[in-house]
């Protein structure tokens, strides 16, 4: 594996092979006599200049289960807050720790921790990418389908965001076809369709029923991600006609099923109706991230 994990363009076929096979060994190892902690009298830092619940919570339980010890920063209470820079703070902090996950706003910042400190760097979200996010997604399709290639993966909504971003690449390698439907303004990046990391293929359509058409998952994230908050009133206006409701879920087969990354905005990008509906695995999808973010750091940080 390469030293950091920035985006899912750092991980080959083998390795999205070897997280999968060690997430699930860890999912069924967990709280058992003589589950592995290799962190033991290794401490591991959190930088977050964003908002989190399941990724904070979630990395800080897999360290300390991991035997390590969690240190969490944020980032506008560090001096990086008021001005020192990230390739100092690289530089010290790998004094201290043996690994590093950080959720800020720019990739840029998470390239030039990555150059500038030797030890891993794991990205937790940036504006651009959430790669742990869209390897659990990987892991839980496959834990409710039995395989992942050739399954179709619909997403809906922004397809620029973050998590397009992220689920095209982690589609790539798994094998999986995804049809995102999204407008003109917020349509997937096309060097990102066509980085042809594996199998999987990625296209765009402005129609959400062709979209849905024998879909296997459908996907769906907030249409204002973190950062964005100014665009609100455009994006609602705009991404309206991808809302994953009712009337649009009957659009699948009936075995559906429905994946969110959360927080969900109720009655925006998803009604309440398909949250809670029998075809939702959003809950689960949640209870992965712990599983595959374990798998990661072990493999990583040593
Ligand atoms: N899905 C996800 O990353 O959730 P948080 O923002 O709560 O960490
Ligand atoms: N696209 C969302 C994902 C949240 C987990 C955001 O960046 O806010």
């Amino acid at each position: 594996m390469k030293k950091d994990l920035l985006s899912c363009m750092d991980i080959t076929r083998a390795d999205f092979e070897r997280i999968l096979s060690l997430s699930a060994e860890l999912k069924e190892g967990r709280g058992k006599p003589g589950a592995p902690k290799p962190f033991e009298g290794k401490s591991v830092g959190m930088i977050f200049a964003k908002s989190s619940t399941r990724t904070r919570v979630s990395f800080e339980v897999g360290i300390f289960e991991l035997g390590g010890h969690p240190v969490y920063l944020d980032q506008s209470r560090t001096q990086m807050g008021r001005g020192e820079t990230v390739p100092d703070t690289a530089r010290v902090l790998e004094r201290y720790l043996a690994g590093i996950v950080i959720r800020t706003f720019a990739q840029q910042d998470l390239i030039d921790l990555a150059a500038n400190a030797h030890i891993p760097i794991i990205n937790a979200l940036t504006d651009d990418f959430h790669p742990c996010q869209a390897l659990t997604d990987m892991f839980t399709m496959y834990e409710h389908a039995g395989k992942l290639e050739g399954l179709k993966l619909a997403y809906l909504g922004d397809g620029a965001s973050n998590m397009a971003n992220s689920l095209m690449l982690a589609s790539q390698l798994a094998g999986v076809n995804m049809v995102i439907a999204a407008p003109e303004e917020y349509k997937p990046r096309q060097d990102l369709m066509e980085k042809n990391l594996g199998p999987g293929k990625c296209a765009w359509t402005k129609c959400v029923r062709e979209a849905m058409a024998d879909a296997d998952f459908v996907y769906t994230d907030v249409w204002v991600s973190m950062g964005f908050e100014e665009e609100s009133k455009r994006r609602m206006a705009i991404l309206q006609p991808y809302q994953l409701n009712m009337d649009v879920l009957k659009l699948a087969k009936p075995s559906v099923k429905v994946l969110h990354c959360l927080p969900a905005h109720r009655g925006e990008e998803i009604t309440d109706d398909v949250m809670e509906s029998p075809n939702s695995i959003v809950f689960d999808q949640a209870e992965n991230r712990l599983h595959v973010q374990k798998a990661i750091m072990s493999l990583l940080i040593h």
